[in-house]
């Protein structure tokens, strides 16, 4: 595909770059793929038994494949074919991941429960702030420290050890002082073999905890509270290999609701599941957009847009991970929007890049004030991070003219085919590389 190039393209290919050319209606259907931050969590559980678990629906992304390769550093043998991934962990060797790997991705510390509950020892490097905050991990480590770990901190290294005379955690009383998805999901790896019953006050209850509790379930793991903010587990000895597929990505499949809002299209989107996104479903009637389930999909129809506000939360709020996107939906709406980020500190430097492309955008504190433009221009831009990347592309497809987005890396991350999907429902979209 090579349309509408006003600009020389040979000045923009010593990076990878999406090159998109607006104002293209989108139509059809689009497939989601598994749901990332359900499948690196599932991948970490795996280390939980000297079975295999087969997870089935998971996305191709490189955040992925350095999972993958952490795994593989601790002697778990995996095989991975099309989205079907085989894990056995029956030859663990090594209780520390390398620190390249934990620093490049920062979901990976979660393992610390699982290791720990398998191995007795885990060394997992502090996996540090990112691009959009700080992103402590205290009540991941309060957690098992409760749970009669011994830890220590140093070098950047934690190392937690189980002390007791019969080698297992021991269930306790945990009350999280925020709702903290991957603390939720640590301490709960390790209180599936503790001794006696873990009780988790303020769980996390996004549907990807759910998801990793049908999977340790599945392992012969005694958890109730499902998808509640108290979750029991009664502790068992040993756990069993399962075959388990993991959930459609609620983010992929909001970031494409979201692609039909801004072009005004009608799109079906499948699997999805309605109950995961309550709240951006709202907020997307609310803009005048109109979704009907479909069987497993959803058709959402898309006109005119009104603006709509909103302040990010947990689970079942409004969630952050679609709050870039939904911010370039609005930069296109009638009238003006406020969007208050309070999960992360630094989760608006896509603002910058969009008021570049023409949108009218003010931003005070962790409040961005939107009023709605009637046409974005195309404008070289650089992803800051994955939501961001996405929130750039649907920018594109309706800015005017060619748009080229760097820093691909942060798509890669959370995009299964992103442009091979877009592609298909009618967008121009082209990835240059160099
Ligand atoms: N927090 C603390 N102390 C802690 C832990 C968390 O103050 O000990 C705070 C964080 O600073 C943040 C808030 O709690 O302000 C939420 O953090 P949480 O721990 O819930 O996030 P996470 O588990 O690190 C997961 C997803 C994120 C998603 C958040 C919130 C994975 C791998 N990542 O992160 O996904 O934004 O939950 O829903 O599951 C993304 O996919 O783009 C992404 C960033």
């Amino acid at each position: 595909m090579n349309k509408g190039v006003g600009i020389n393209e040979a000045n923009h290919t010593l990076t990878p770059q999406l090159k998109v050319t607006g104002g293209r209606k989108l139509s059809g259907e689009v497939r989601i793929s598994g749901a990332k931050n359900s499948a690196l969590v599932l991948m970490a559980a795996s280390l939980l038994t000297d079975d295999d678990i087969n997870l089935r629906n998971v996305p191709p992304l490189t955040d992925i494949a350095c999972m993958s390769n952490i795994l593989l550093s601790l002697g778990a043998k995996l095989d991975h074919r099309v989205d079907n991934l085989s894990i056995n962990s029956s030859n663990l060797n090594n209780s520390s991941p390398p620190y390249e790997l934990v620093n490049s991705l920062r979901a990976s510390f979660f393992c610390i429960g699982s290791l720990l509950a398998r191995m007795g020892i885990a060394q997992v490097p502090l996996p540090g702030g990112c691009r959009i905050g700080t992103r402590p991990v205290a009540e991941h480590i309060r957690g098992l420290h409760a749970l009669g770990a011994k830890i220590e901190i140093e070098h950047g290294l934690v190392s937690a050890v189980i002390t007791s005379p019969q080698h297992r955690l021991r269930g306790t009383n945990i009350q999280l002082r925020c709702p903290s998805v991957g603390a939720t999901e640590t301490i709960l790896m390790a209180a599936v073999l503790a001794e006696g019953e873990t009780v988790i006050q303020n769980a996390a209850r996004e549907p990807e905890v759910t998801d990793l509790i049908g999977l340790l379930t599945a392992m012969g793991a005694n958890i109730h509270g499902t998808g509640t903010s108290t979750i029991k587990v009664i502790g068992v000895r040993r756990l069993h290999g399962a075959d388990y597929s993991v959930i459609p990505d609620r983010i992929e499949a909001g970031t494409f609701l979201l692609a039909a809002g801004i072009t005004k299209s009608t799109l079906r989107i499948a699997p999805f599941i309605p109950e995961h996104l309550t709240a951006v479903i709202d907020k997307l009637q609310e803009a005048g957009c109109i979704l009907k389930q479909d069987g497993i999909g959803v058709i959402i129809q898309a006109n005119e847009l009104k603006s709509v506000s909103f302040t990010t939360q947990p689970f079942p709020g409004f969630p952050t991970d679609l709050q870039a996107p939904f911010m370039s939906m609005l930069t296109m709406a009638k009238g003006a929007s406020l969007i208050t980020e309070k999960i992360y500190e630094n989760r608006l430097q896509h603002v910058p890049e969009l008021q570049r492309m023409g949108a009218s955008i003010v931003l005070h504190k962790d409040t961005a004030l939107i009023k709605g433009v009637s046409k974005l221009s195309a404008a070289p831009v650089t992803a800051s991070d994955l939501r961001a990347s996405a929130a750039l592309v649907l920018a594109s497809l309706v800015a005017d003219g060619t748009t080229y987005i760097r820093g691909l890396y942060h798509l890669d991350r959370g995009y299964a085919f992103m442009e091979k999907k877009l592609r298909s429902l009618g967008a121009y979209i082209d990835r240059l590389n160099p």
